[in-house]
């Protein structure tokens, strides 16, 4: 087999490239490379826009995984669909095929990534092409779906959050409604009365129903998709108590819905996927309530589409870890010129430890790009929990984000159980679940312990990310509680950061206090540090 390249165009699109020499993946979140979140390639840009792009990921390919311009084929995600023309004008190849529909490659994404030989796979978000809510095996026979169940979990989820002015105020894209309504439920309690209600939009996404069954005054009650964003009519308390509503009827209809598979399946492991994969506290529960093998990837979302397609067709006889196999820092050639240019110096994992002991928050950058929506170690910014007000520094300060958003704690994964409880600690590494902080943790690690007692724990191992796991040893030998916050690096409103000029802008006009790109640790610049 010669080169393949595999593409999604919708929202979140990617492009992931296979190595036929190496036997190796690498994706591109275009997010990344243009700088906009959530960036559609097919419909928000023009054709000549389109080939630029992607010949930029070609010649990224070329140069930093020597992927020849020379490919058996081009397989488009099918409700991403591009003109072959346009991707001839790109890569050479005889063939471009629509491939493989938009649940299909969530299930093969996650199968194929799993440890799991055969499993059952559950893939369910706002829809696809085949579907919103998808029961798939996978096997020796390939990934073949069980059952299509007609709902619309991530659709209804994003519509109950549009109802709340703490979600969608500050919000550019309704794509980000999701992961805030999933921080700010914890803040309210469900209302019994209104459950059965909220559920029924997961089904039959009737949002004016829900209005009035719950006699909740919702805006744009006829037509609430012409604008997500624009639909907030409840804040403060009501609107917690619909968030948490919200979340509570989601976790029941999911529970419904997959109860009767896992009877049909008793003996399989799981894998779950697609986008509303992302929500923590149902996997969280998922692990309380069966006695089950669980797998979620890293990229669950639509981020993932690309590499799910392309394990359809490459097939992988054993699973393939395409964590750390992301975008490249597209600036590494100026290491150098920065490095004398910014008076940088050698540093080491003990210095870095010491500086967060003393509070201080530090970027970090290595090799290339995590995948997927959360930074795990290669695009990272890191500090201490223990710390009182960290919390409100870094959502203030630093991320500029509402002050209900929890931050993320890791820890080596032989150390979880001290800190936190969970049935069990494995598939942690990608922040997926919700662990409960442990009682007599919860004051000592405020800064990570959301409101609810839970925490979006990320565990780490030698082999998960020998960088993370190193820095806790020896932050360890200075602390009590060897827990520290992981929380992604990115300029104010745009995605993850790909360059060592991203990296450093953040330094110089935030809160963040030192940033380390590979053994190098650079300080504010000589301006900032006249301020401080
Ligand atoms: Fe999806």
């Amino acid at each position: 087999m010669k080169n393949v390249v595999s593409i999604f165009a919708g929202h979140d699109s990617n492009v992931t490239f296979y190595n036929s020499k190496t036997g190796s993946y690498h994706v591109i979140e275009l997010e990344r490379l243009v700088k906009k979140r959530y960036f559609r390639l097919h419909v928000d840009n023009t054709p000549d826009e389109i080939v630029d792009i992607l010949t930029q990921c070609q010649e990224i390919a070329e140069k930093y995984w020597g992927i020849e311009n020379d490919y058996s084929a081009v397989l488009i995600v099918t409700d991403g669909w591009l003109e072959p023309e346009l991707l001839e004008r790109v890569f050479n190849t005889d063939h471009v095929w629509r491939y493989a529909q938009h649940h299909h490659a969530h299930a093969a994404g996650a199968f194929y990534m799993s440890p799991f030989d055969e499993s059952l796979i559950i893939s369910y978000d706002g829809g696809g092409d085949d579907g919103h809510f998808n029961i798939y095996t996978g096997g020796q026979n390939g990934v073949q779906l069980v059952e299509s169940v007609e709902s619309d979990f991530g659709g209804g989820y994003l519509l109950c959050g549009s109802t709340i002015r703490e979600i969608t105020e500050k919000s550019r894209n309704p794509l980000a409604i999701a992961g805030k309504l999933m921080g700010l439920c914890a803040y309210g309690s469900p209302k019994e009365e209104w459950v059965q209600s909220f559920s029924n939009i997961f089904f039959d996404r009737n949002y004016k129903k829900l209005s009035e069954e719950t006699n909740l005054n919702f805006k744009n009650a006829d037509a609430p998709w012409n604008n997500p964003l624009d639909n907030w009519s409840y804040e403060g308390e009501p609107a917690y108590d619909i968030a948490a509503t919200a979340q509570e009827a989601f976790k029941r209809s999911f529970f419904d819905v997959i109860d009767k598979y896992m009877k049909q399946f008793p003996d399989l492991p799981v894998c779950i996927t697609g986008g509303a994969g992302l929500n923590v506290l149902v996997n969280e529960e998922m692990k309380r309530r069966y006695d089950r093998e669980i797998y979620i990837p890293p990229n669950p979302n639509d981020c993932g589409l690309s590499v799910g397609n392309l394990f359809l067709y490459t097939r992988p006889s054993k699973s393939v870890d395409v964590t750390y196999n992301g975008l490249p820092l597209l600036d590494r050639d100026k290491l150098d010129e920065y490095v004398v240019e910014r008076e940088a110096r050698k540093t080491t994992t003990a210095e870095i430890a010491s500086l967060i002991k003393d509070g201080k928050i530090i970027g970090l950058v290595y090799g290339d790009s995590e995948v997927g929506p959360r930074a795990l170690g290669n695009r990272s910014i890191v500090c201490d929990p223990s710390i009182l007000d960290m919390k409100d520094i870094l959502n203030s300060k630093v991320k500029f984000r509402e002050w209900y958003r929890p931050f993320a704690p890791f820890c080596k994964k032989e150390d979880a159980s001290t800190y936190f409880d969970s049935p069990t600690f494995d598939n942690l590494e990608y922040m997926s679940y919700a662990p409960l902080v442990k009682e007599e943790y919860k004051e000592k690690l405020p800064s990570v312990t959301h409101v609810d007692g839970s925490s979006r724990l990320q565990t780490v191992t030698e082999e998960s990310h020998k960088g993370f796991y190193d820095l806790l040893t020896e932050f360890g030998k200075l602390s009590d509680t060897n827990v520290l916050i992981n929380t992604s690096f990115n300029i104010r409103g745009y995605p993850i950061l790909s360059t060592i000029e991203d990296a450093l802008h953040v330094l110089d006009n935030t809160e963040i206090d030192y940033v380390v790109v590979e053994d190098y640790i650079f300080s504010k610049n000589v301006f900032s540090k006249g301020l401080e």
